[in-house]
């Protein structure tokens, strides 16, 4: 009890004898006042404290055209060997956008994932993968004795370009070199062979036009003609190319704090080769303020949203 009588010490309303309390009307309607006064605030603040308000500002983007914007990327494909690998960008037209700058990287892993090489390998935008040397191997020796045309034409094919020309003059195209006896010494399928089971983490940024466009990151070299575009597999069949992936970092302009990425750290498995992702993203200006701190100094940077498909490549042919 002694602890509870310890209070009182902190009792700033001391009562004094009742016979010395005086009550007057007036006294009274102060109090009645500052009663309502009370209870009316602490009603209204407190639902004011409890709604949310949304202070919305939409503005046209008047940012210029001409400013150009960063696409950082961080993407590993386990299953596709760095000398398939290309990078490119195309604006809405199908044009391929013109003095890109870029940055980019290419490192080779292993069945791990573990680097394969200290250094990364620069790699240009629109740049073919270095052309296979052809290996010169003794003809007589590899190609059977009398080779099959496999249907293209009557007789003997005993080389691999006799094949690939039997085939071009009955108008058909080779869609896998690796089925082709003749062909196993081809370079682009020695390459494959030779870098089986190998990696490539793709990394670094490219700075495009503010215009609406396309970037791909996918093997073999990319062409343009007739307002198509696709990518030369070298005669490899697209479903050689296992393209599963993990997306490590996609972002638009300039970090800002607290901003999350929707890509980061996720993983795409193809269950089968030839499959191609698509993402179709809407990227959105976005101004950050910074209020208390930095007296509103302002950031630009750009939000996304993004939806995803999956196409089986070797299907649509
Ligand atoms: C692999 O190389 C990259 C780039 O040089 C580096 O950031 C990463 O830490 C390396 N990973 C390992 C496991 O050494
Ligand atoms: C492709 O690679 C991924 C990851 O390594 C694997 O999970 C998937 O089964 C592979 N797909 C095929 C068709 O081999």
């Amino acid at each position: 009890m002694s602890l509870f009588n310890k209070f009182r010490d902190f009792d700033v309303y001391t009562k004094p004898l009742d016979d010395f309390r005086v009550k007057t009307s007036f006294g009274g309607m102060i109090t009645l006042i500052s009663m309502i006064v009370i209870v009316t605030l602490f009603i209204t603040e407190t639902w004011a404290f409890f709604n949310i308000d949304v202070d919305e500002q939409l503005f046209v983007d008047s940012t210029s055209a001409d400013m150009r914007v960063d696409i950082h990327f961080d993407v590993t494909f386990p299953k596709v060997p760095c000398t398939f690998m290309t990078i490119d960008v195309m604006d809405v037209s199908g044009e391929t956008q013109n003095g890109v700058e870029d940055n980019i990287f290419k490192l080779r892993l292993d069945q791990n994932g573990n680097n394969l090489t200290s250094n990364p390998e620069k790699q240009g935008i629109n740049e073919n993968p270095a052309d296979a040397k052809t290996t010169k191997e003794n003809p007589v020796e590899t190609a059977p004795k009398c080779g099959s045309c496999y249907g293209a034409r009557e007789g003997c094919c005993n080389s691999c370009e006799e094949v690939k020309t039997a085939y071009a003059l009955r108008g058909w195209t080779v869609e896998d070199l690796t089925t082709i006896e003749q062909c196993k010494s081809d370079a682009w399928v020695q390459k494959l062979k030779g870098s089986a089971g190998e990696g490539c983490r793709i990394f670094g940024k490219v700075q495009v036009a503010k215009v609406g466009g396309n970037f791909h990151i996918a093997p073999g070299a990319p062409l343009t003609s007739h307002r198509s575009h696709f990518h030369d597999l070298h005669s490899l069949s697209p479903g050689s190319f296992n393209t599963s992936h993990t997306i490590h970092h996609l972002s638009f302009g300039q970090p800002y704090p607290g901003k999350t990425y929707p890509l980061d750290e996720r993983t795409f498995i193809s269950e089968k080769g030839g499959i191609m992702h698509q993402y179709y993203l809407k990227v959105v200006p976005t101004m950050f303020v910074y209020t208390v701190t930095d007296h509103g100094r302002e950031e630009f940077s750009h939000q996304f949203s993004i939806t995803r498909n999956q196409k089986d490549v070797l299907a649509g042919a």
